[in-house]
């Protein structure tokens, strides 16, 4: 899907989080937003996804105004660093549960669920684990179950909101190989929040650089290498 973000801007109250920014990403893009804390990165992906409305401005998903589209509607797979899954469901269940709560004319058989549950599970690589609960997991593993859950709905755009914040480097790298081979194989239009410089270079196919709720570069990672690191330091610090 193809969004299109038009001089988007968001109050809270007296204060700013976003100054009218405007954006175009084409379908099937793998996106980072980087920038520090407080750049505006979480309330853009919220109001993408129908969480927070905008002060002014309008979305377009696909050429159409998503203005008045609810959560539902704009089929939005969320993930977020702290993504609680429900503790009293095992993986299964948790991955299962936006087909099951379905209306009953949208929800597909018992048997297509399962199948596709273990697809799902066989994408995040972790085959064997539908019978565990979360507790039993490493947060890698949570991680990757949010990862399906999102999946799950069929969704038309992927929202990751720093999924892998509080994981070590290694198990980050992991995930961040095995969401680019998910976002290759499904084609789906997916917006990676970041601080970490690295891991926005290396996962995305174009980097949008944020700082005090204004986008103040976007480009390909190698383009966005080429600036002078005195930039990046100059933007960061401001
Ligand atoms: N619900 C809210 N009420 C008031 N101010 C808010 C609210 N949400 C965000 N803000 C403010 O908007 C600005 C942008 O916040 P946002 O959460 O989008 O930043 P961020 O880039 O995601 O930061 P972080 O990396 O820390 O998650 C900040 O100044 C923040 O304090
Ligand atoms: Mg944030």
């Amino acid at each position: 899907m193809q969004i299109e973000i038009e001089e988007l801007a968001k109050e809270f109250g007296a204060s700013r989080a976003l100054h009218p920014v405007s954006l175009s990403i084409p379908s099937g893009a793998l996106i980072a937003l980087l920038g520090p804390s407080g750049s505006g990165k979480t309330t853009l992906l919220r109001i993408l996804g129908g969480l927070e409305f905008p002060s002014s401005g309008r979305v377009r998903f696909d050429g159409q105004d998503a203005t008045d589209l609810t959560v539902q509607q704009r089929r939005a797979g969320f993930v977020f660093q702290h993504y609680a899954l429900f503790k009293h469901m095992t993986v299964f269940e948790n991955i299962a549960y936006g087909l099951r709560a379905r209306k009953r004319a949208h929800r597909p058989p018992e048997g297509e669920i399962g199948r596709r549950v273990n697809h799902l599970l066989d994408m995040i690589q972790l085959p064997d684990i539908g019978a565990r609960y979360p507790s039993q997991l490493s947060g890698g593993q949570r991680q990757r179950v949010a990862l399906a859950r999102a999946l799950a709905i069929e969704p038309r755009m992927l929202l990751l909101d720093e999924p892998f914040g509080a994981l070590d480097a290694k198990v980050r790298k992991e995930l961040r190989q095995n969401l680019r081979h998910i976002h290759d194989s499904t084609g789906l239009t997916t917006i990676f929040v970041t601080h970490d410089q690295e891991e926005a270079m290396e996962l995305a196919d174009f980097v949008v650089v944020m700082s005090m709720g204004r986008i103040e570069q976007v480009g390909r990672p190698a383009d966005i290498r080429a600036k002078p690191a005195s930039d990046f330091v100059r933007q960061f610090i401001m």
